[in-house]
């Protein structure tokens, strides 16, 4: 017989999200038309400048090795850019620089968590956290939000929640799957609650580019010098340059953190591709009109999709402000998540996340980061498979 696999794999699961958007793929190349609300990726290809960077380094024989932590001008660049847009003060050596910020977030929760440790994670969440946590050896503790208060947690929840061995609480704003953002006050309060029971907060910022209707993203860790000895600020270009097959994203943490996550990163991946890195340098150094207008794109989808989605009575939605994403509850269609995002591709060729993915069953979750065109055809097959 075979030996098993460790311990700490044997209840992971595949990520649903790659998983959909893999299927979703497999029938578009089979021939069918298949709307993708699946992705959690942006649609437009990456800037040309940024792509001119990278292929310059190639050409110019940038190929080898770098530092584990990254070049040197991009950590510099990436501690300006926290400085001018984040008002956060990170010094180039406490920036490490990774294989995207999901490989950030991984990152920082192997360099905090001690097995047995208890990790707090808002639901609905992104789906990896807690697959995360399990992996270092930790507990995820899932905190239940609801739509009535936008998604958020709150101090009140935060403190219900917690127990001796909360080690880290994880926030993500703008957030996965609900494009909900939080004003500085909420986090102010949440902060408070870590900064008096000293638990580490991982911020995930990831989406802080795409915030629509006025709502402004703010930097935890800016708040002050107590809440910044507790924070892991994770960020990357991914979503906000288009970035998504680069690979690239980082993490900034005091001191004494940024070289333990350092030397993990020198022993697994070593470094993020080198020719890759430079681009993330035009990225940060070149124009941001390329944001602005893909942010634009995005606003206009968000709120055709929106119109249509209140449109179809069996759904509900908080509208969101943030990322590009709508969760839509299901519940008075009867269906579970699953079985609606199962019936829903096969039936009408419409690819949604089912919730129970984000710890919220009675949710599916669509991106709206494609086009207008697709945004319209897939409203109008979601209202037929819904009545
Ligand atoms: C909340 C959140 N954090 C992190 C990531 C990972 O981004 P990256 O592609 O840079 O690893 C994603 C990607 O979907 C995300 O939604």
């Amino acid at each position: 017989m075979a030996l098993e696999s460790a311990e700490r794999t044997r209840h992971l699961t595949p990520s649903a999200t790659l998983a959909i958007d893999a299927r979703a793929k497999t029938m578009k190349a089979e021939g069918l038309d298949v709307v993708g609300f699946g992705a959690g990726e942006p649609d437009f290809d990456t800037p040309e400048h940024i792509k001119a960077a990278a292929m310059g380094a190639l050409d110019a024989g940038f190929t080898k090795y770098t530092p584990s932590s990254g070049i040197p001008e991009l950590r510099a660049a990436i501690s300006e850019k926290l400085k001018a847009d984040n008002g956060l003060s990170y010094e180039p050596s406490q920036i490490i620089v990774t294989c995207g910020a999901k490989h950030a977030c991984f990152n920082a929760i192997l360099a905090a968590i001690n097995p047995g440790d208890e990790v707090l994670i808002p639901a609905p969440y992104w789906l990896s956290y807690p697959e995360m946590v399990r992996v270092a050896g930790g507990e995820p503790i899932i905190v239940p939000t609801s739509a009535e208060n936008g998604y958020k947690l709150t101090p009140e929840l935060f403190r219900e929640y917690m127990s001796p061995l909360t080690k880290m609480v994880i926030l993500n704003t703008p957030g996965n799957p609900t494009g909900t953002v939080y004003s500085e006050n909420e986090l102010a309060a949440l902060a408070e609650v870590a900064i008096d029971e000293e638990i580490y907060i991982l911020s995930d910022e990831i989406y802080e580019k795409l915030v629509y209707e006025g709502a402004k993203h703010a930097s935890l860790a800016s708040f002050s010098k107590e809440v910044y000895n507790l924070t892991f600020t994770v960020n990357g270009f991914s979503k906000p340059y288009a970035m998504t097959g680069w690979r690239l994203g980082y993490v900034a943490a005091p001191a004494h953190l940024a070289k333990a996550i350092d030397s993990t990163q020198s022993h697994t991946t070593s470094h993020p591709t080198s020719f890759a890195q430079k681009g993330a340098l035009a990225a940060y150094k070149g124009p941001q009109d390329c944001v602005a207008e893909m942010k634009k794109e995005y606003d206009k989808r968000r709120r055709r999709f929106c119109d249509l989605l209140a449109l179809i009575p069996k759904l509900s939605f908080v509208k969101p402000t943030g990322a590009f994403y709508i969760l839509a509850n299901i519940s008075k269609t009867g269906h579970s998540s699953t079985e609606f995002a199962e019936k829903l591709l096969e039936k009408e060729r419409v690819a949604v996340v089912p919730g129970k993915a984000f710890g919220d069953d009675q949710t599916v979750r669509l991106s709206y980061a494609t086009s207008i065109e697709q945004i319209e055809e897939g409203a109008r097959r979601l209202a037929k498979f819904c009545k």
